[in-house]
């Protein structure tokens, strides 16, 4: 068994009425076990990469191939061995969490009672228990959006697809998903591939990672290469007064960052940089280098930018619901 799960080659998907492709000559490998985080802003691909690998949507041109199937080839066998909590899906409102759950285990061949035994500890793991048997209707949108995850991860597949699945959760209910996930690939060897545009969550989760925008890949390795590769030095330095840019700009590279000047450099000329600064009595803020970092150097831009709806999502044909 070869050691990539999913493989994309030259993958292309323009969207009709529109010229822009949405993936534009993506390849990409994806490593059996473990947590692949596929990382950019709105817009910049990430859906339309899951919902070709999980063969909801037709690609325009290239390749993807998941367990080594050709998802234009045999969706159907792909099917059976995934799971996915869709980007900005909603529960049903008359049924309550453990029909959720019973339904996504029902759905793909589980007995009445095979599901019911897996509804508690998912409940549990999710902190849901105490609303199990409560209308979805009546939940806070960071519930409604756990039932969705729960409904995934109770499925006992290899392969696991959770799009944006922290948006809207509070940051304890952000930690309980993190935890989790965190158990079911050390503990259980499955393999998550995850969306999100939050930095920290890909840098906590990823054991590897693909920073995307506009349907390109513009990095990607572990989170600790990409910085490594991208940005060489690993400290940074913050300053808001007391120093000019081109000051700065001789102890490293220097970009502005809001109010600040930031310094990219190495721990001993970070100290430096320190030990001036006291002596002109300016704070200064030292700290490692983030995947944001990494970002706005090869995006030029901040990555978490204000929310946009995607337009025309409904016309494009669809390859059919999940089932078995
Ligand atoms: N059904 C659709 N029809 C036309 N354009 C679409 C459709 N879905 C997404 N797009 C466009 O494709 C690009 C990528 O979108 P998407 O894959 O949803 O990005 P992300 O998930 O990273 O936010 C965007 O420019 C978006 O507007
Ligand atoms: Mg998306």
């Amino acid at each position: 068994m070869s050691e990539s799960i999913i493989e994309a080659q030259d993958l292309v998907k323009i969207y009709r009425k529109t010229k822009v492709p949405a993936i534009d000559g993506l390849t990409l490998d994806i490593k059996r076990r473990g947590i692949f985080t596929l990382l950019g802003r709105n817009g910049a691909g990430k859906t339309t990469f899951l919902r070709i690998a999980t063969t909801q949507l037709v690609p325009t041109s290239g390749t993807m191939r998941v367990f080594g199937i050709d998802v234009m080839e045999d969706p159907k066998s792909i099917r059976r061995r995934i799971a996915i909590t869709p980007q900005e899906a909603r529960p049903l409102f008359t049924l309550n969490p453990r029909d959720h759950i019973a339904l996504s285990l029902m759905m793909r061949g589980a007995s009445r009672a095979e599901a019911n035994a897996k509804i508690d500890p998912v409940l549990r793991t999710l902190d849901l228990a105490d609303v199990g048997k409560v209308h979805s209707e009546e939940l806070s949108g960071g519930l409604r959006q756990r039932i969705l995850i729960a409904m995934t991860i109770v499925c006992d597949v290899e392969l696991m697809f959770l799009d944006e699945p922290t948006i809207g959760l509070d940051p304890l209910g952000r930690r309980k998903v993190w935890q989790e996930l965190i158990r079911l690939k050390n503990k259980e060897g499955r393999t998550i591939v995850l969306t999100t545009h939050y930095m920290d969550e890909a840098e906590a989760l990823s054991d590897d990672l693909a920073i995307i925008d506009r349907g390109h890949v513009l990095a990607k390795g572990n989170p600790r290469e990409v910085k490594q590769r991208n940005i060489g030095p690993k400290t940074r330095v913050d300053v808001a007064e007391g120093f000019t840019f081109e000051e700065l700009s001789s102890y490293g590279t220097t970009i502005r960052a809001g109010n600040l000047l930031r310094v990219f450099t190495t721990d001993e000329v970070a100290q430096e940089i320190s030990r001036e600064a006291l002596r002109r009595k300016v704070p200064i803020s030292i700290s490692p280098v983030t995947l944001d970092d990494v970002f706005v150097q090869l995006a030029g831009g901040e990555i978490e930018e204000e929310e946009r709806k995607v337009e025309n999502q409904e016309e494009e044909p669809q390859r059919g619901v999940l089932t078995k």
